[in-house]
């Protein structure tokens, strides 16, 4: 992978047509925010909004994301966010395992060129993207897991907290997490204080 760069990523995602999602969208999101953040944040796919802007979490669970991302002091523009497909599934459906598949080498190229310490996880198509298929977002969300060497946290993507609100002290209880294991990887005061 040595002669990948941010520049190639970005074209290879306007180019692809390794599954059929592109047939249907506005834009490619290949995903944005800071590439040299120890910080990633994966999320599932692109949404309406995200479709028309060409921009990762720029809609309503994007402003959620956003404001929790704030009530633990880290300005967004601070990480980078990306989502495991780079094309809107129709009707915002879950990606399929072929489609998750077909797009992993954008996701494998984002953490390559980031080389993130630690990684949110959004929901459980980032964690099983991530963790495996056989992974359950309930059983897992809140853990820390190590993954050659980098710190993996697996929480509620921003759209099911919308859904349902008595799923939010948990998300706050990630953040807290989240907002510790930077402080002892030394990442917190230095980057984010
Ligand atoms: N949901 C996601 O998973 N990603 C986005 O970019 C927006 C909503």
């Amino acid at each position: 992978m040595a002669d990948i760069t941010w520049d190639l990523l970005e074209t290879q995602v306007q180019r692809c047509q390794l599954c059929s999602l592109y047939k249907g969208i506005h834009h490619k999101v290949p995903g944005q925010g800071d590439r040299s953040a120890p910080l990633m944040l994966i999320g599932e796919g692109p949404g309406r909004e995200e479709d028309e802007q060409g921009l990762a979490f720029v809609g309503a669970a994007g402003q959620l994301l956003t404001r929790m991302l704030s009530a633990i002091s880290l300005p967004r523009e601070r990480v980078y966010i990306c989502n495991v497909v780079k094309c809107r599934p129709p009707q915002n459906r879950t990606p399929l395992p072929e489609e998750m598949e077909a797009c992993r080498i954008h996701l494998r190229m984002q953490t390559w060129l980031l080389r993130p310490q630690v990684i949110l996880l959004l929901g459980a198509t980032a964690a099983k993207a991530a963790l495996g298929p056989d992974t359950y977002i309930t059983r897992v969300r809140g853990k820390w897991i190590e993954k050659n060497g980098v710190w993996m946290l697996p929480t509620f993507h921003p759209s099911a907290l919308l859904r349902d609100e008595s799923k939010k002290p948990l998300a706050w209880e990630d953040m807290k997490s989240l907002r510790q294991k930077l402080q002892e990887l030394h990442l917190y005061e230095d980057i984010y204080g």
